[in-house]
Order: C-alpha cells, then structure tokens, then sequence
C-alpha cells in the first residue's frame, strides 16, 4: 500500500440504537479518512455521536441493542472491518487499531499489575514468551515516558496518578505498533499540565512512529494544539471538514462558529464567553432539514432542505446551506 492512502477510511457510517421509540439512528452517514503520520480530530458538543462513530467502526458495539447500516464502510488498510467476523474483529483491535477509551480508570483492572496489563495484549497478539512480553511492557512503559520503567511494571494501577494511569493506557494501545490509534477524550480527566505532556506524548507518536491518531475531543483548544484536520459532529451528522487552520481562521459553518466563540482564550478582549443557546436534541428529535437550524442564529426559511455536506474551498466542506450567504468569524491566530 502507498503511504498517501489513508489507513483508515471510514464511509457512510450509519448506526441505530434500538429504543422504546423503536430503532433511532445516532450517526447518520458518517464519512473521515486519517493518513499515516496524521492526527484528525473529531470534536462536538456531549451528545453528538463521536463515540458512538469510533466504537462503532471498531465493531465495538452490541450486535444485539445496535445496528450499523450495511452501506457503511471502515477500510482499515484497505481491509472492509465491517466485513469481518467478531473472530477476525479481535484479531484486528489491538493489533493494527486500537482505542483508548472515554473512562480510562475503569479500563485498567485493579486486580493485575501494569505490566502484566500491556503484556497481555503482545501475547495475545504476537505469541511472544512471558518473558519477552515483559521485556517488551518496559520498553512502552519507558516509550510512553514513565520514570523507572522496570519498577513500575510491577505496580498496580491505583498507585499511580491519574496521568501515569493514561499513560499505561496509551503503553497497552500501542503495544502492538498498530497503524491507527483513536483516542476518545484522553486528556479530559487530566489538569491542564499532564494534560500538555500527554498531548505531547501523542504529537510525538505521530511524528516518530507514523502512528495515524483519530483524537475525539469536545475541546476546541485542544483540536488546535494537536491535529491536523477536524471533522464537527452536530447530533449524530458531520456538518463541516476542514484542515485545522482554515477551521479556526474561517469557519464554514454556524455551529463552528460558536464552538470557536465559547472557546476560553488567553488575553482576549471579548469578554464573557460566548454560549450556543439550547441543547442537541435526543435522537429521536433529530429535526428534518438542517439539524442545527433551530439553534442557529442565521437560519432562515431555506434551512428546511436536506443537509448535505458540500465542498466550499479546496479541502473544505460544509453542511450549512446558507454558505456563502453569510460570513463567519474565526480567530485570527
Ligand atoms: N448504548 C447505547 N444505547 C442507546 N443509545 C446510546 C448508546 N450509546 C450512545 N447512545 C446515544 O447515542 C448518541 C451519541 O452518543 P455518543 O456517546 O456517541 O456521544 P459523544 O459525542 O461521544 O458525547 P460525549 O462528548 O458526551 O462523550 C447519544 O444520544 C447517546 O445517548
Ligand atoms: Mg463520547
């Protein structure tokens, strides 16, 4: 495979979560590719159906409460895993993709030290000794920055901080040397120092091992600092996708548009933060037409018609009917 393809290719993800409406659909025709050495961001208010993309292209859902439609497809490397049996599907996850979760104190077991943690997933996954295994688990507890390695792979994750623990987390992740990485809110539970090292961390696995990151955020500040293209999820649909600068400097949708106007900033002379009056609705209120128009400022009374994403400007698409009607305000960096 050429290295300008992207490893990850997700098309048309569409998922269903059974309900006492019936069947509601989440994630409505979902579309992101990420390249080696690349980071994408998907960003969106709590709600809007990231994790849902994410678990669902990783076959991590329940086959028995959930419905990924058939015209959806996740080529990892050119493989269709939405192809794959649930056997094949394990074999996948960990080895060439694997994901951090939303919870990462809940993923770690309490009862097993970090080092037999990260070596289950290599003997799992590469039949390697116990002992190589080992050996292994110390080199990625020190890859991923964790002082006196060889001690600490015989330490039980409640004595560790909370940033030392999402280390370990990203150690077993990467264990495998997989060619995608999502990462589902890994910083969120961190302060804002660790957090840095952490962001710092993932920039650097990107960069020296080609490591292809989908990083799923709420925060826009943190889109800025690590990616390199974003995806906006609003209520279960991609409403624009953009290569990071063009988002900030000029954002092609209003609900961008307001997420960049709530951002906290260092030294601005706006004042308050701005807020996006009401809320996303639950699923099973998704409107007809554009999702967001009764939220949005700008609508008016062609915001009824379908939303389709559209390109606006090379590498720039958007959902929002209205463009280039209106004018949006970025930040000027
Ligand atoms: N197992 C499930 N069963 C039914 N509905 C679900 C399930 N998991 C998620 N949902 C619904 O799917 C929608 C999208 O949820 P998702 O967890 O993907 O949001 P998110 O963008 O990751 O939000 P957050 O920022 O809070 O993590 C929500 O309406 C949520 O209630
Ligand atoms: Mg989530």
């Amino acid at each position: 495979m050429t290295d300008d393809r992207p490893v990850l290719e997700v098309s048309d993800l569409s998922v269903s979560f059974a309900s006492e409406q019936g069947w509601v659909r989440v994630v409505e025709e979902v579309s992101f590719s990420v390249e080696r050495g690349k980071i994408l961001g998907i960003v969106g208010e709590s709600g809007s159906g990231k994790s849902v993309s994410c678990l669902a292209a990783m076959g991590l859902l329940d086959s028995r409460a959930s419905r990924v439609d058939a015209s959806s497809r996740v080529l990892l490397e050119g493989t269709d895993l939405t192809r794959l049996s649930q056997r094949q599907l394990r074999d996948v996850r960990g080895d060439r993709i694997a994901m951090i979760f939303q919870e990462p104190m809940t993923s770690l077991n309490p009862a097993f030290t970090v080092g037999n943690q990260v070596a289950e997933g290599i003997r799992a996954h590469r039949g390697v000794s116990a002992r190589q295994a080992k050996r292994r688990a110390v080199e990625l507890l020190d890859l991923v920055g964790i002082p006196d390695p060889a001690s600490i792979v015989h330490a039980y994750p409640h004595s560790l901080s909370g940033g030392m623990r999402q280390r370990v987390m990203i150690a077993m992740a990467v264990a495998c040397e997989p060619a995608v990485l999502i990462a589902d809110e890994p910083t969120t539970a961190l302060d804002v120092t660790v957090q840095a090292q952490i962001l710092d961390l993932l920039r650097s696995m990107r960069d020296d091992l080609g490591l292809a990151i989908v990083f799923i955020t709420h925060d826009l500040g943190v889109i800025a600092d690590v990616c390199d293209d974003v995806v906006v999820m609003y209520a279960g649909k991609i409403v624009e996708r953009s290569d990071v600068d063009s988002i900030f400097e000029t954002p092609q949708h209003p609900y961008s548009e307001g997420l960049l106007a709530a951002m906290p900033r260092l030294g601005s002379d706006k004042g308050a933060l701005g807020i996006i009056p009401g809320r996303v609705p639950p699923p099973w209120e998704f409107p007809h037409g554009c999702r967001f128009e009764p939220r949005c400022p700008y609508s008016d009374e062609a915001c009824g018609g379908p939303q389709v994403l559209r390109q606006v400007s090379v590498g720039h698409e958007s959902a929002c009917g209205r463009i280039p009607d209106i004018r949006l305000e970025g930040i000027v960096s």
